[in-house]
């Protein structure tokens, strides 16, 4: 039997009524059995603090680190804020990027969608985040690019329940597992 694929979800929002988190929750859902995931919480992870990166990590730094280190790929769900991602996925982006070039996030397979109520679906996040994932060097899979606009109608009672969204979403995550599948394959065959 193939082993099952771990992928780890990251929103990029506190808020406890977050888009983004609903729309990794509606995912979570609709995926089959073979295919989990964890929906990873940001809201304890402290701000990025040279004295604090050490050899033991903040207790919450370190679960983060676990968590991509053990996942098949990361699946991050965004807001934009500003044109740009909001500060507290850029921190913990950073807290994982250590040690530099040879931190959880190297040749991590990573797909991405952003959320937003407006018209543009949040996808500058995107441009920003491509960027930042390029120098931790992770594995950006190529897929469609996911930008769920008007999400205000689009998530309701914390689930995503544009079916369309929903589709585009769910063969963004199809992608990565593919993408990671392959990576498998090629693993065993060389
Ligand atoms: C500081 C701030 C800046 C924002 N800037 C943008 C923006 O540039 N583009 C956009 O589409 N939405 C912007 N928004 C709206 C967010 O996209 C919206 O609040 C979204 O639902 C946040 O995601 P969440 O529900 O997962 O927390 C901004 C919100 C905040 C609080």
């Amino acid at each position: 039997m193939a082993k099952p694929m771990k992928l780890l979800g990251i929103a990029g929002s506190l808020s406890a009524v977050s888009r983004n988190r609903a729309v990794l929750k509606t995912v979570q859902e609709h995926l089959p059995v073979a295919i989990e995931l964890e929906v990873f919480d940001l809201k304890d992870v402290p701000l990025y603090d040279p004295a604090l990166d050490r050899e033991v990590s903040p207790a919450p730094v370190a679960a983060l680190k676990r968590a991509i280190e053990t996942a098949d790929a990361v699946i991050i769900a965004s807001p934009e804020y500003n044109y740009g991602m909001p500060g507290v996925l850029k921190n913990a982006l950073d807290w994982a990027s250590r040690p530099a070039y040879r931190s959880p996030l190297k040749d991590k397979p990573v797909g991405m969608l952003t959320v937003s109520p407006a018209s543009t679906g949040g996808v500058r996040a995107q441009r920003d985040l491509k960027y930042v994932l390029t120098g931790t060097l992770s594995q950006l899979v190529p897929h469609r690019e996911v930008a769920i606009a008007g999400a205000g109608d689009k998530i309701q009672d914390g689930r995503l329940v544009d079916e369309q969204a929903l589709a585009a979403a769910i063969g963004m995550v199809g992608e990565v597992v593919a993408f990671v599948g392959d990576r498998r394959c090629a693993s065993r065959a060389a």
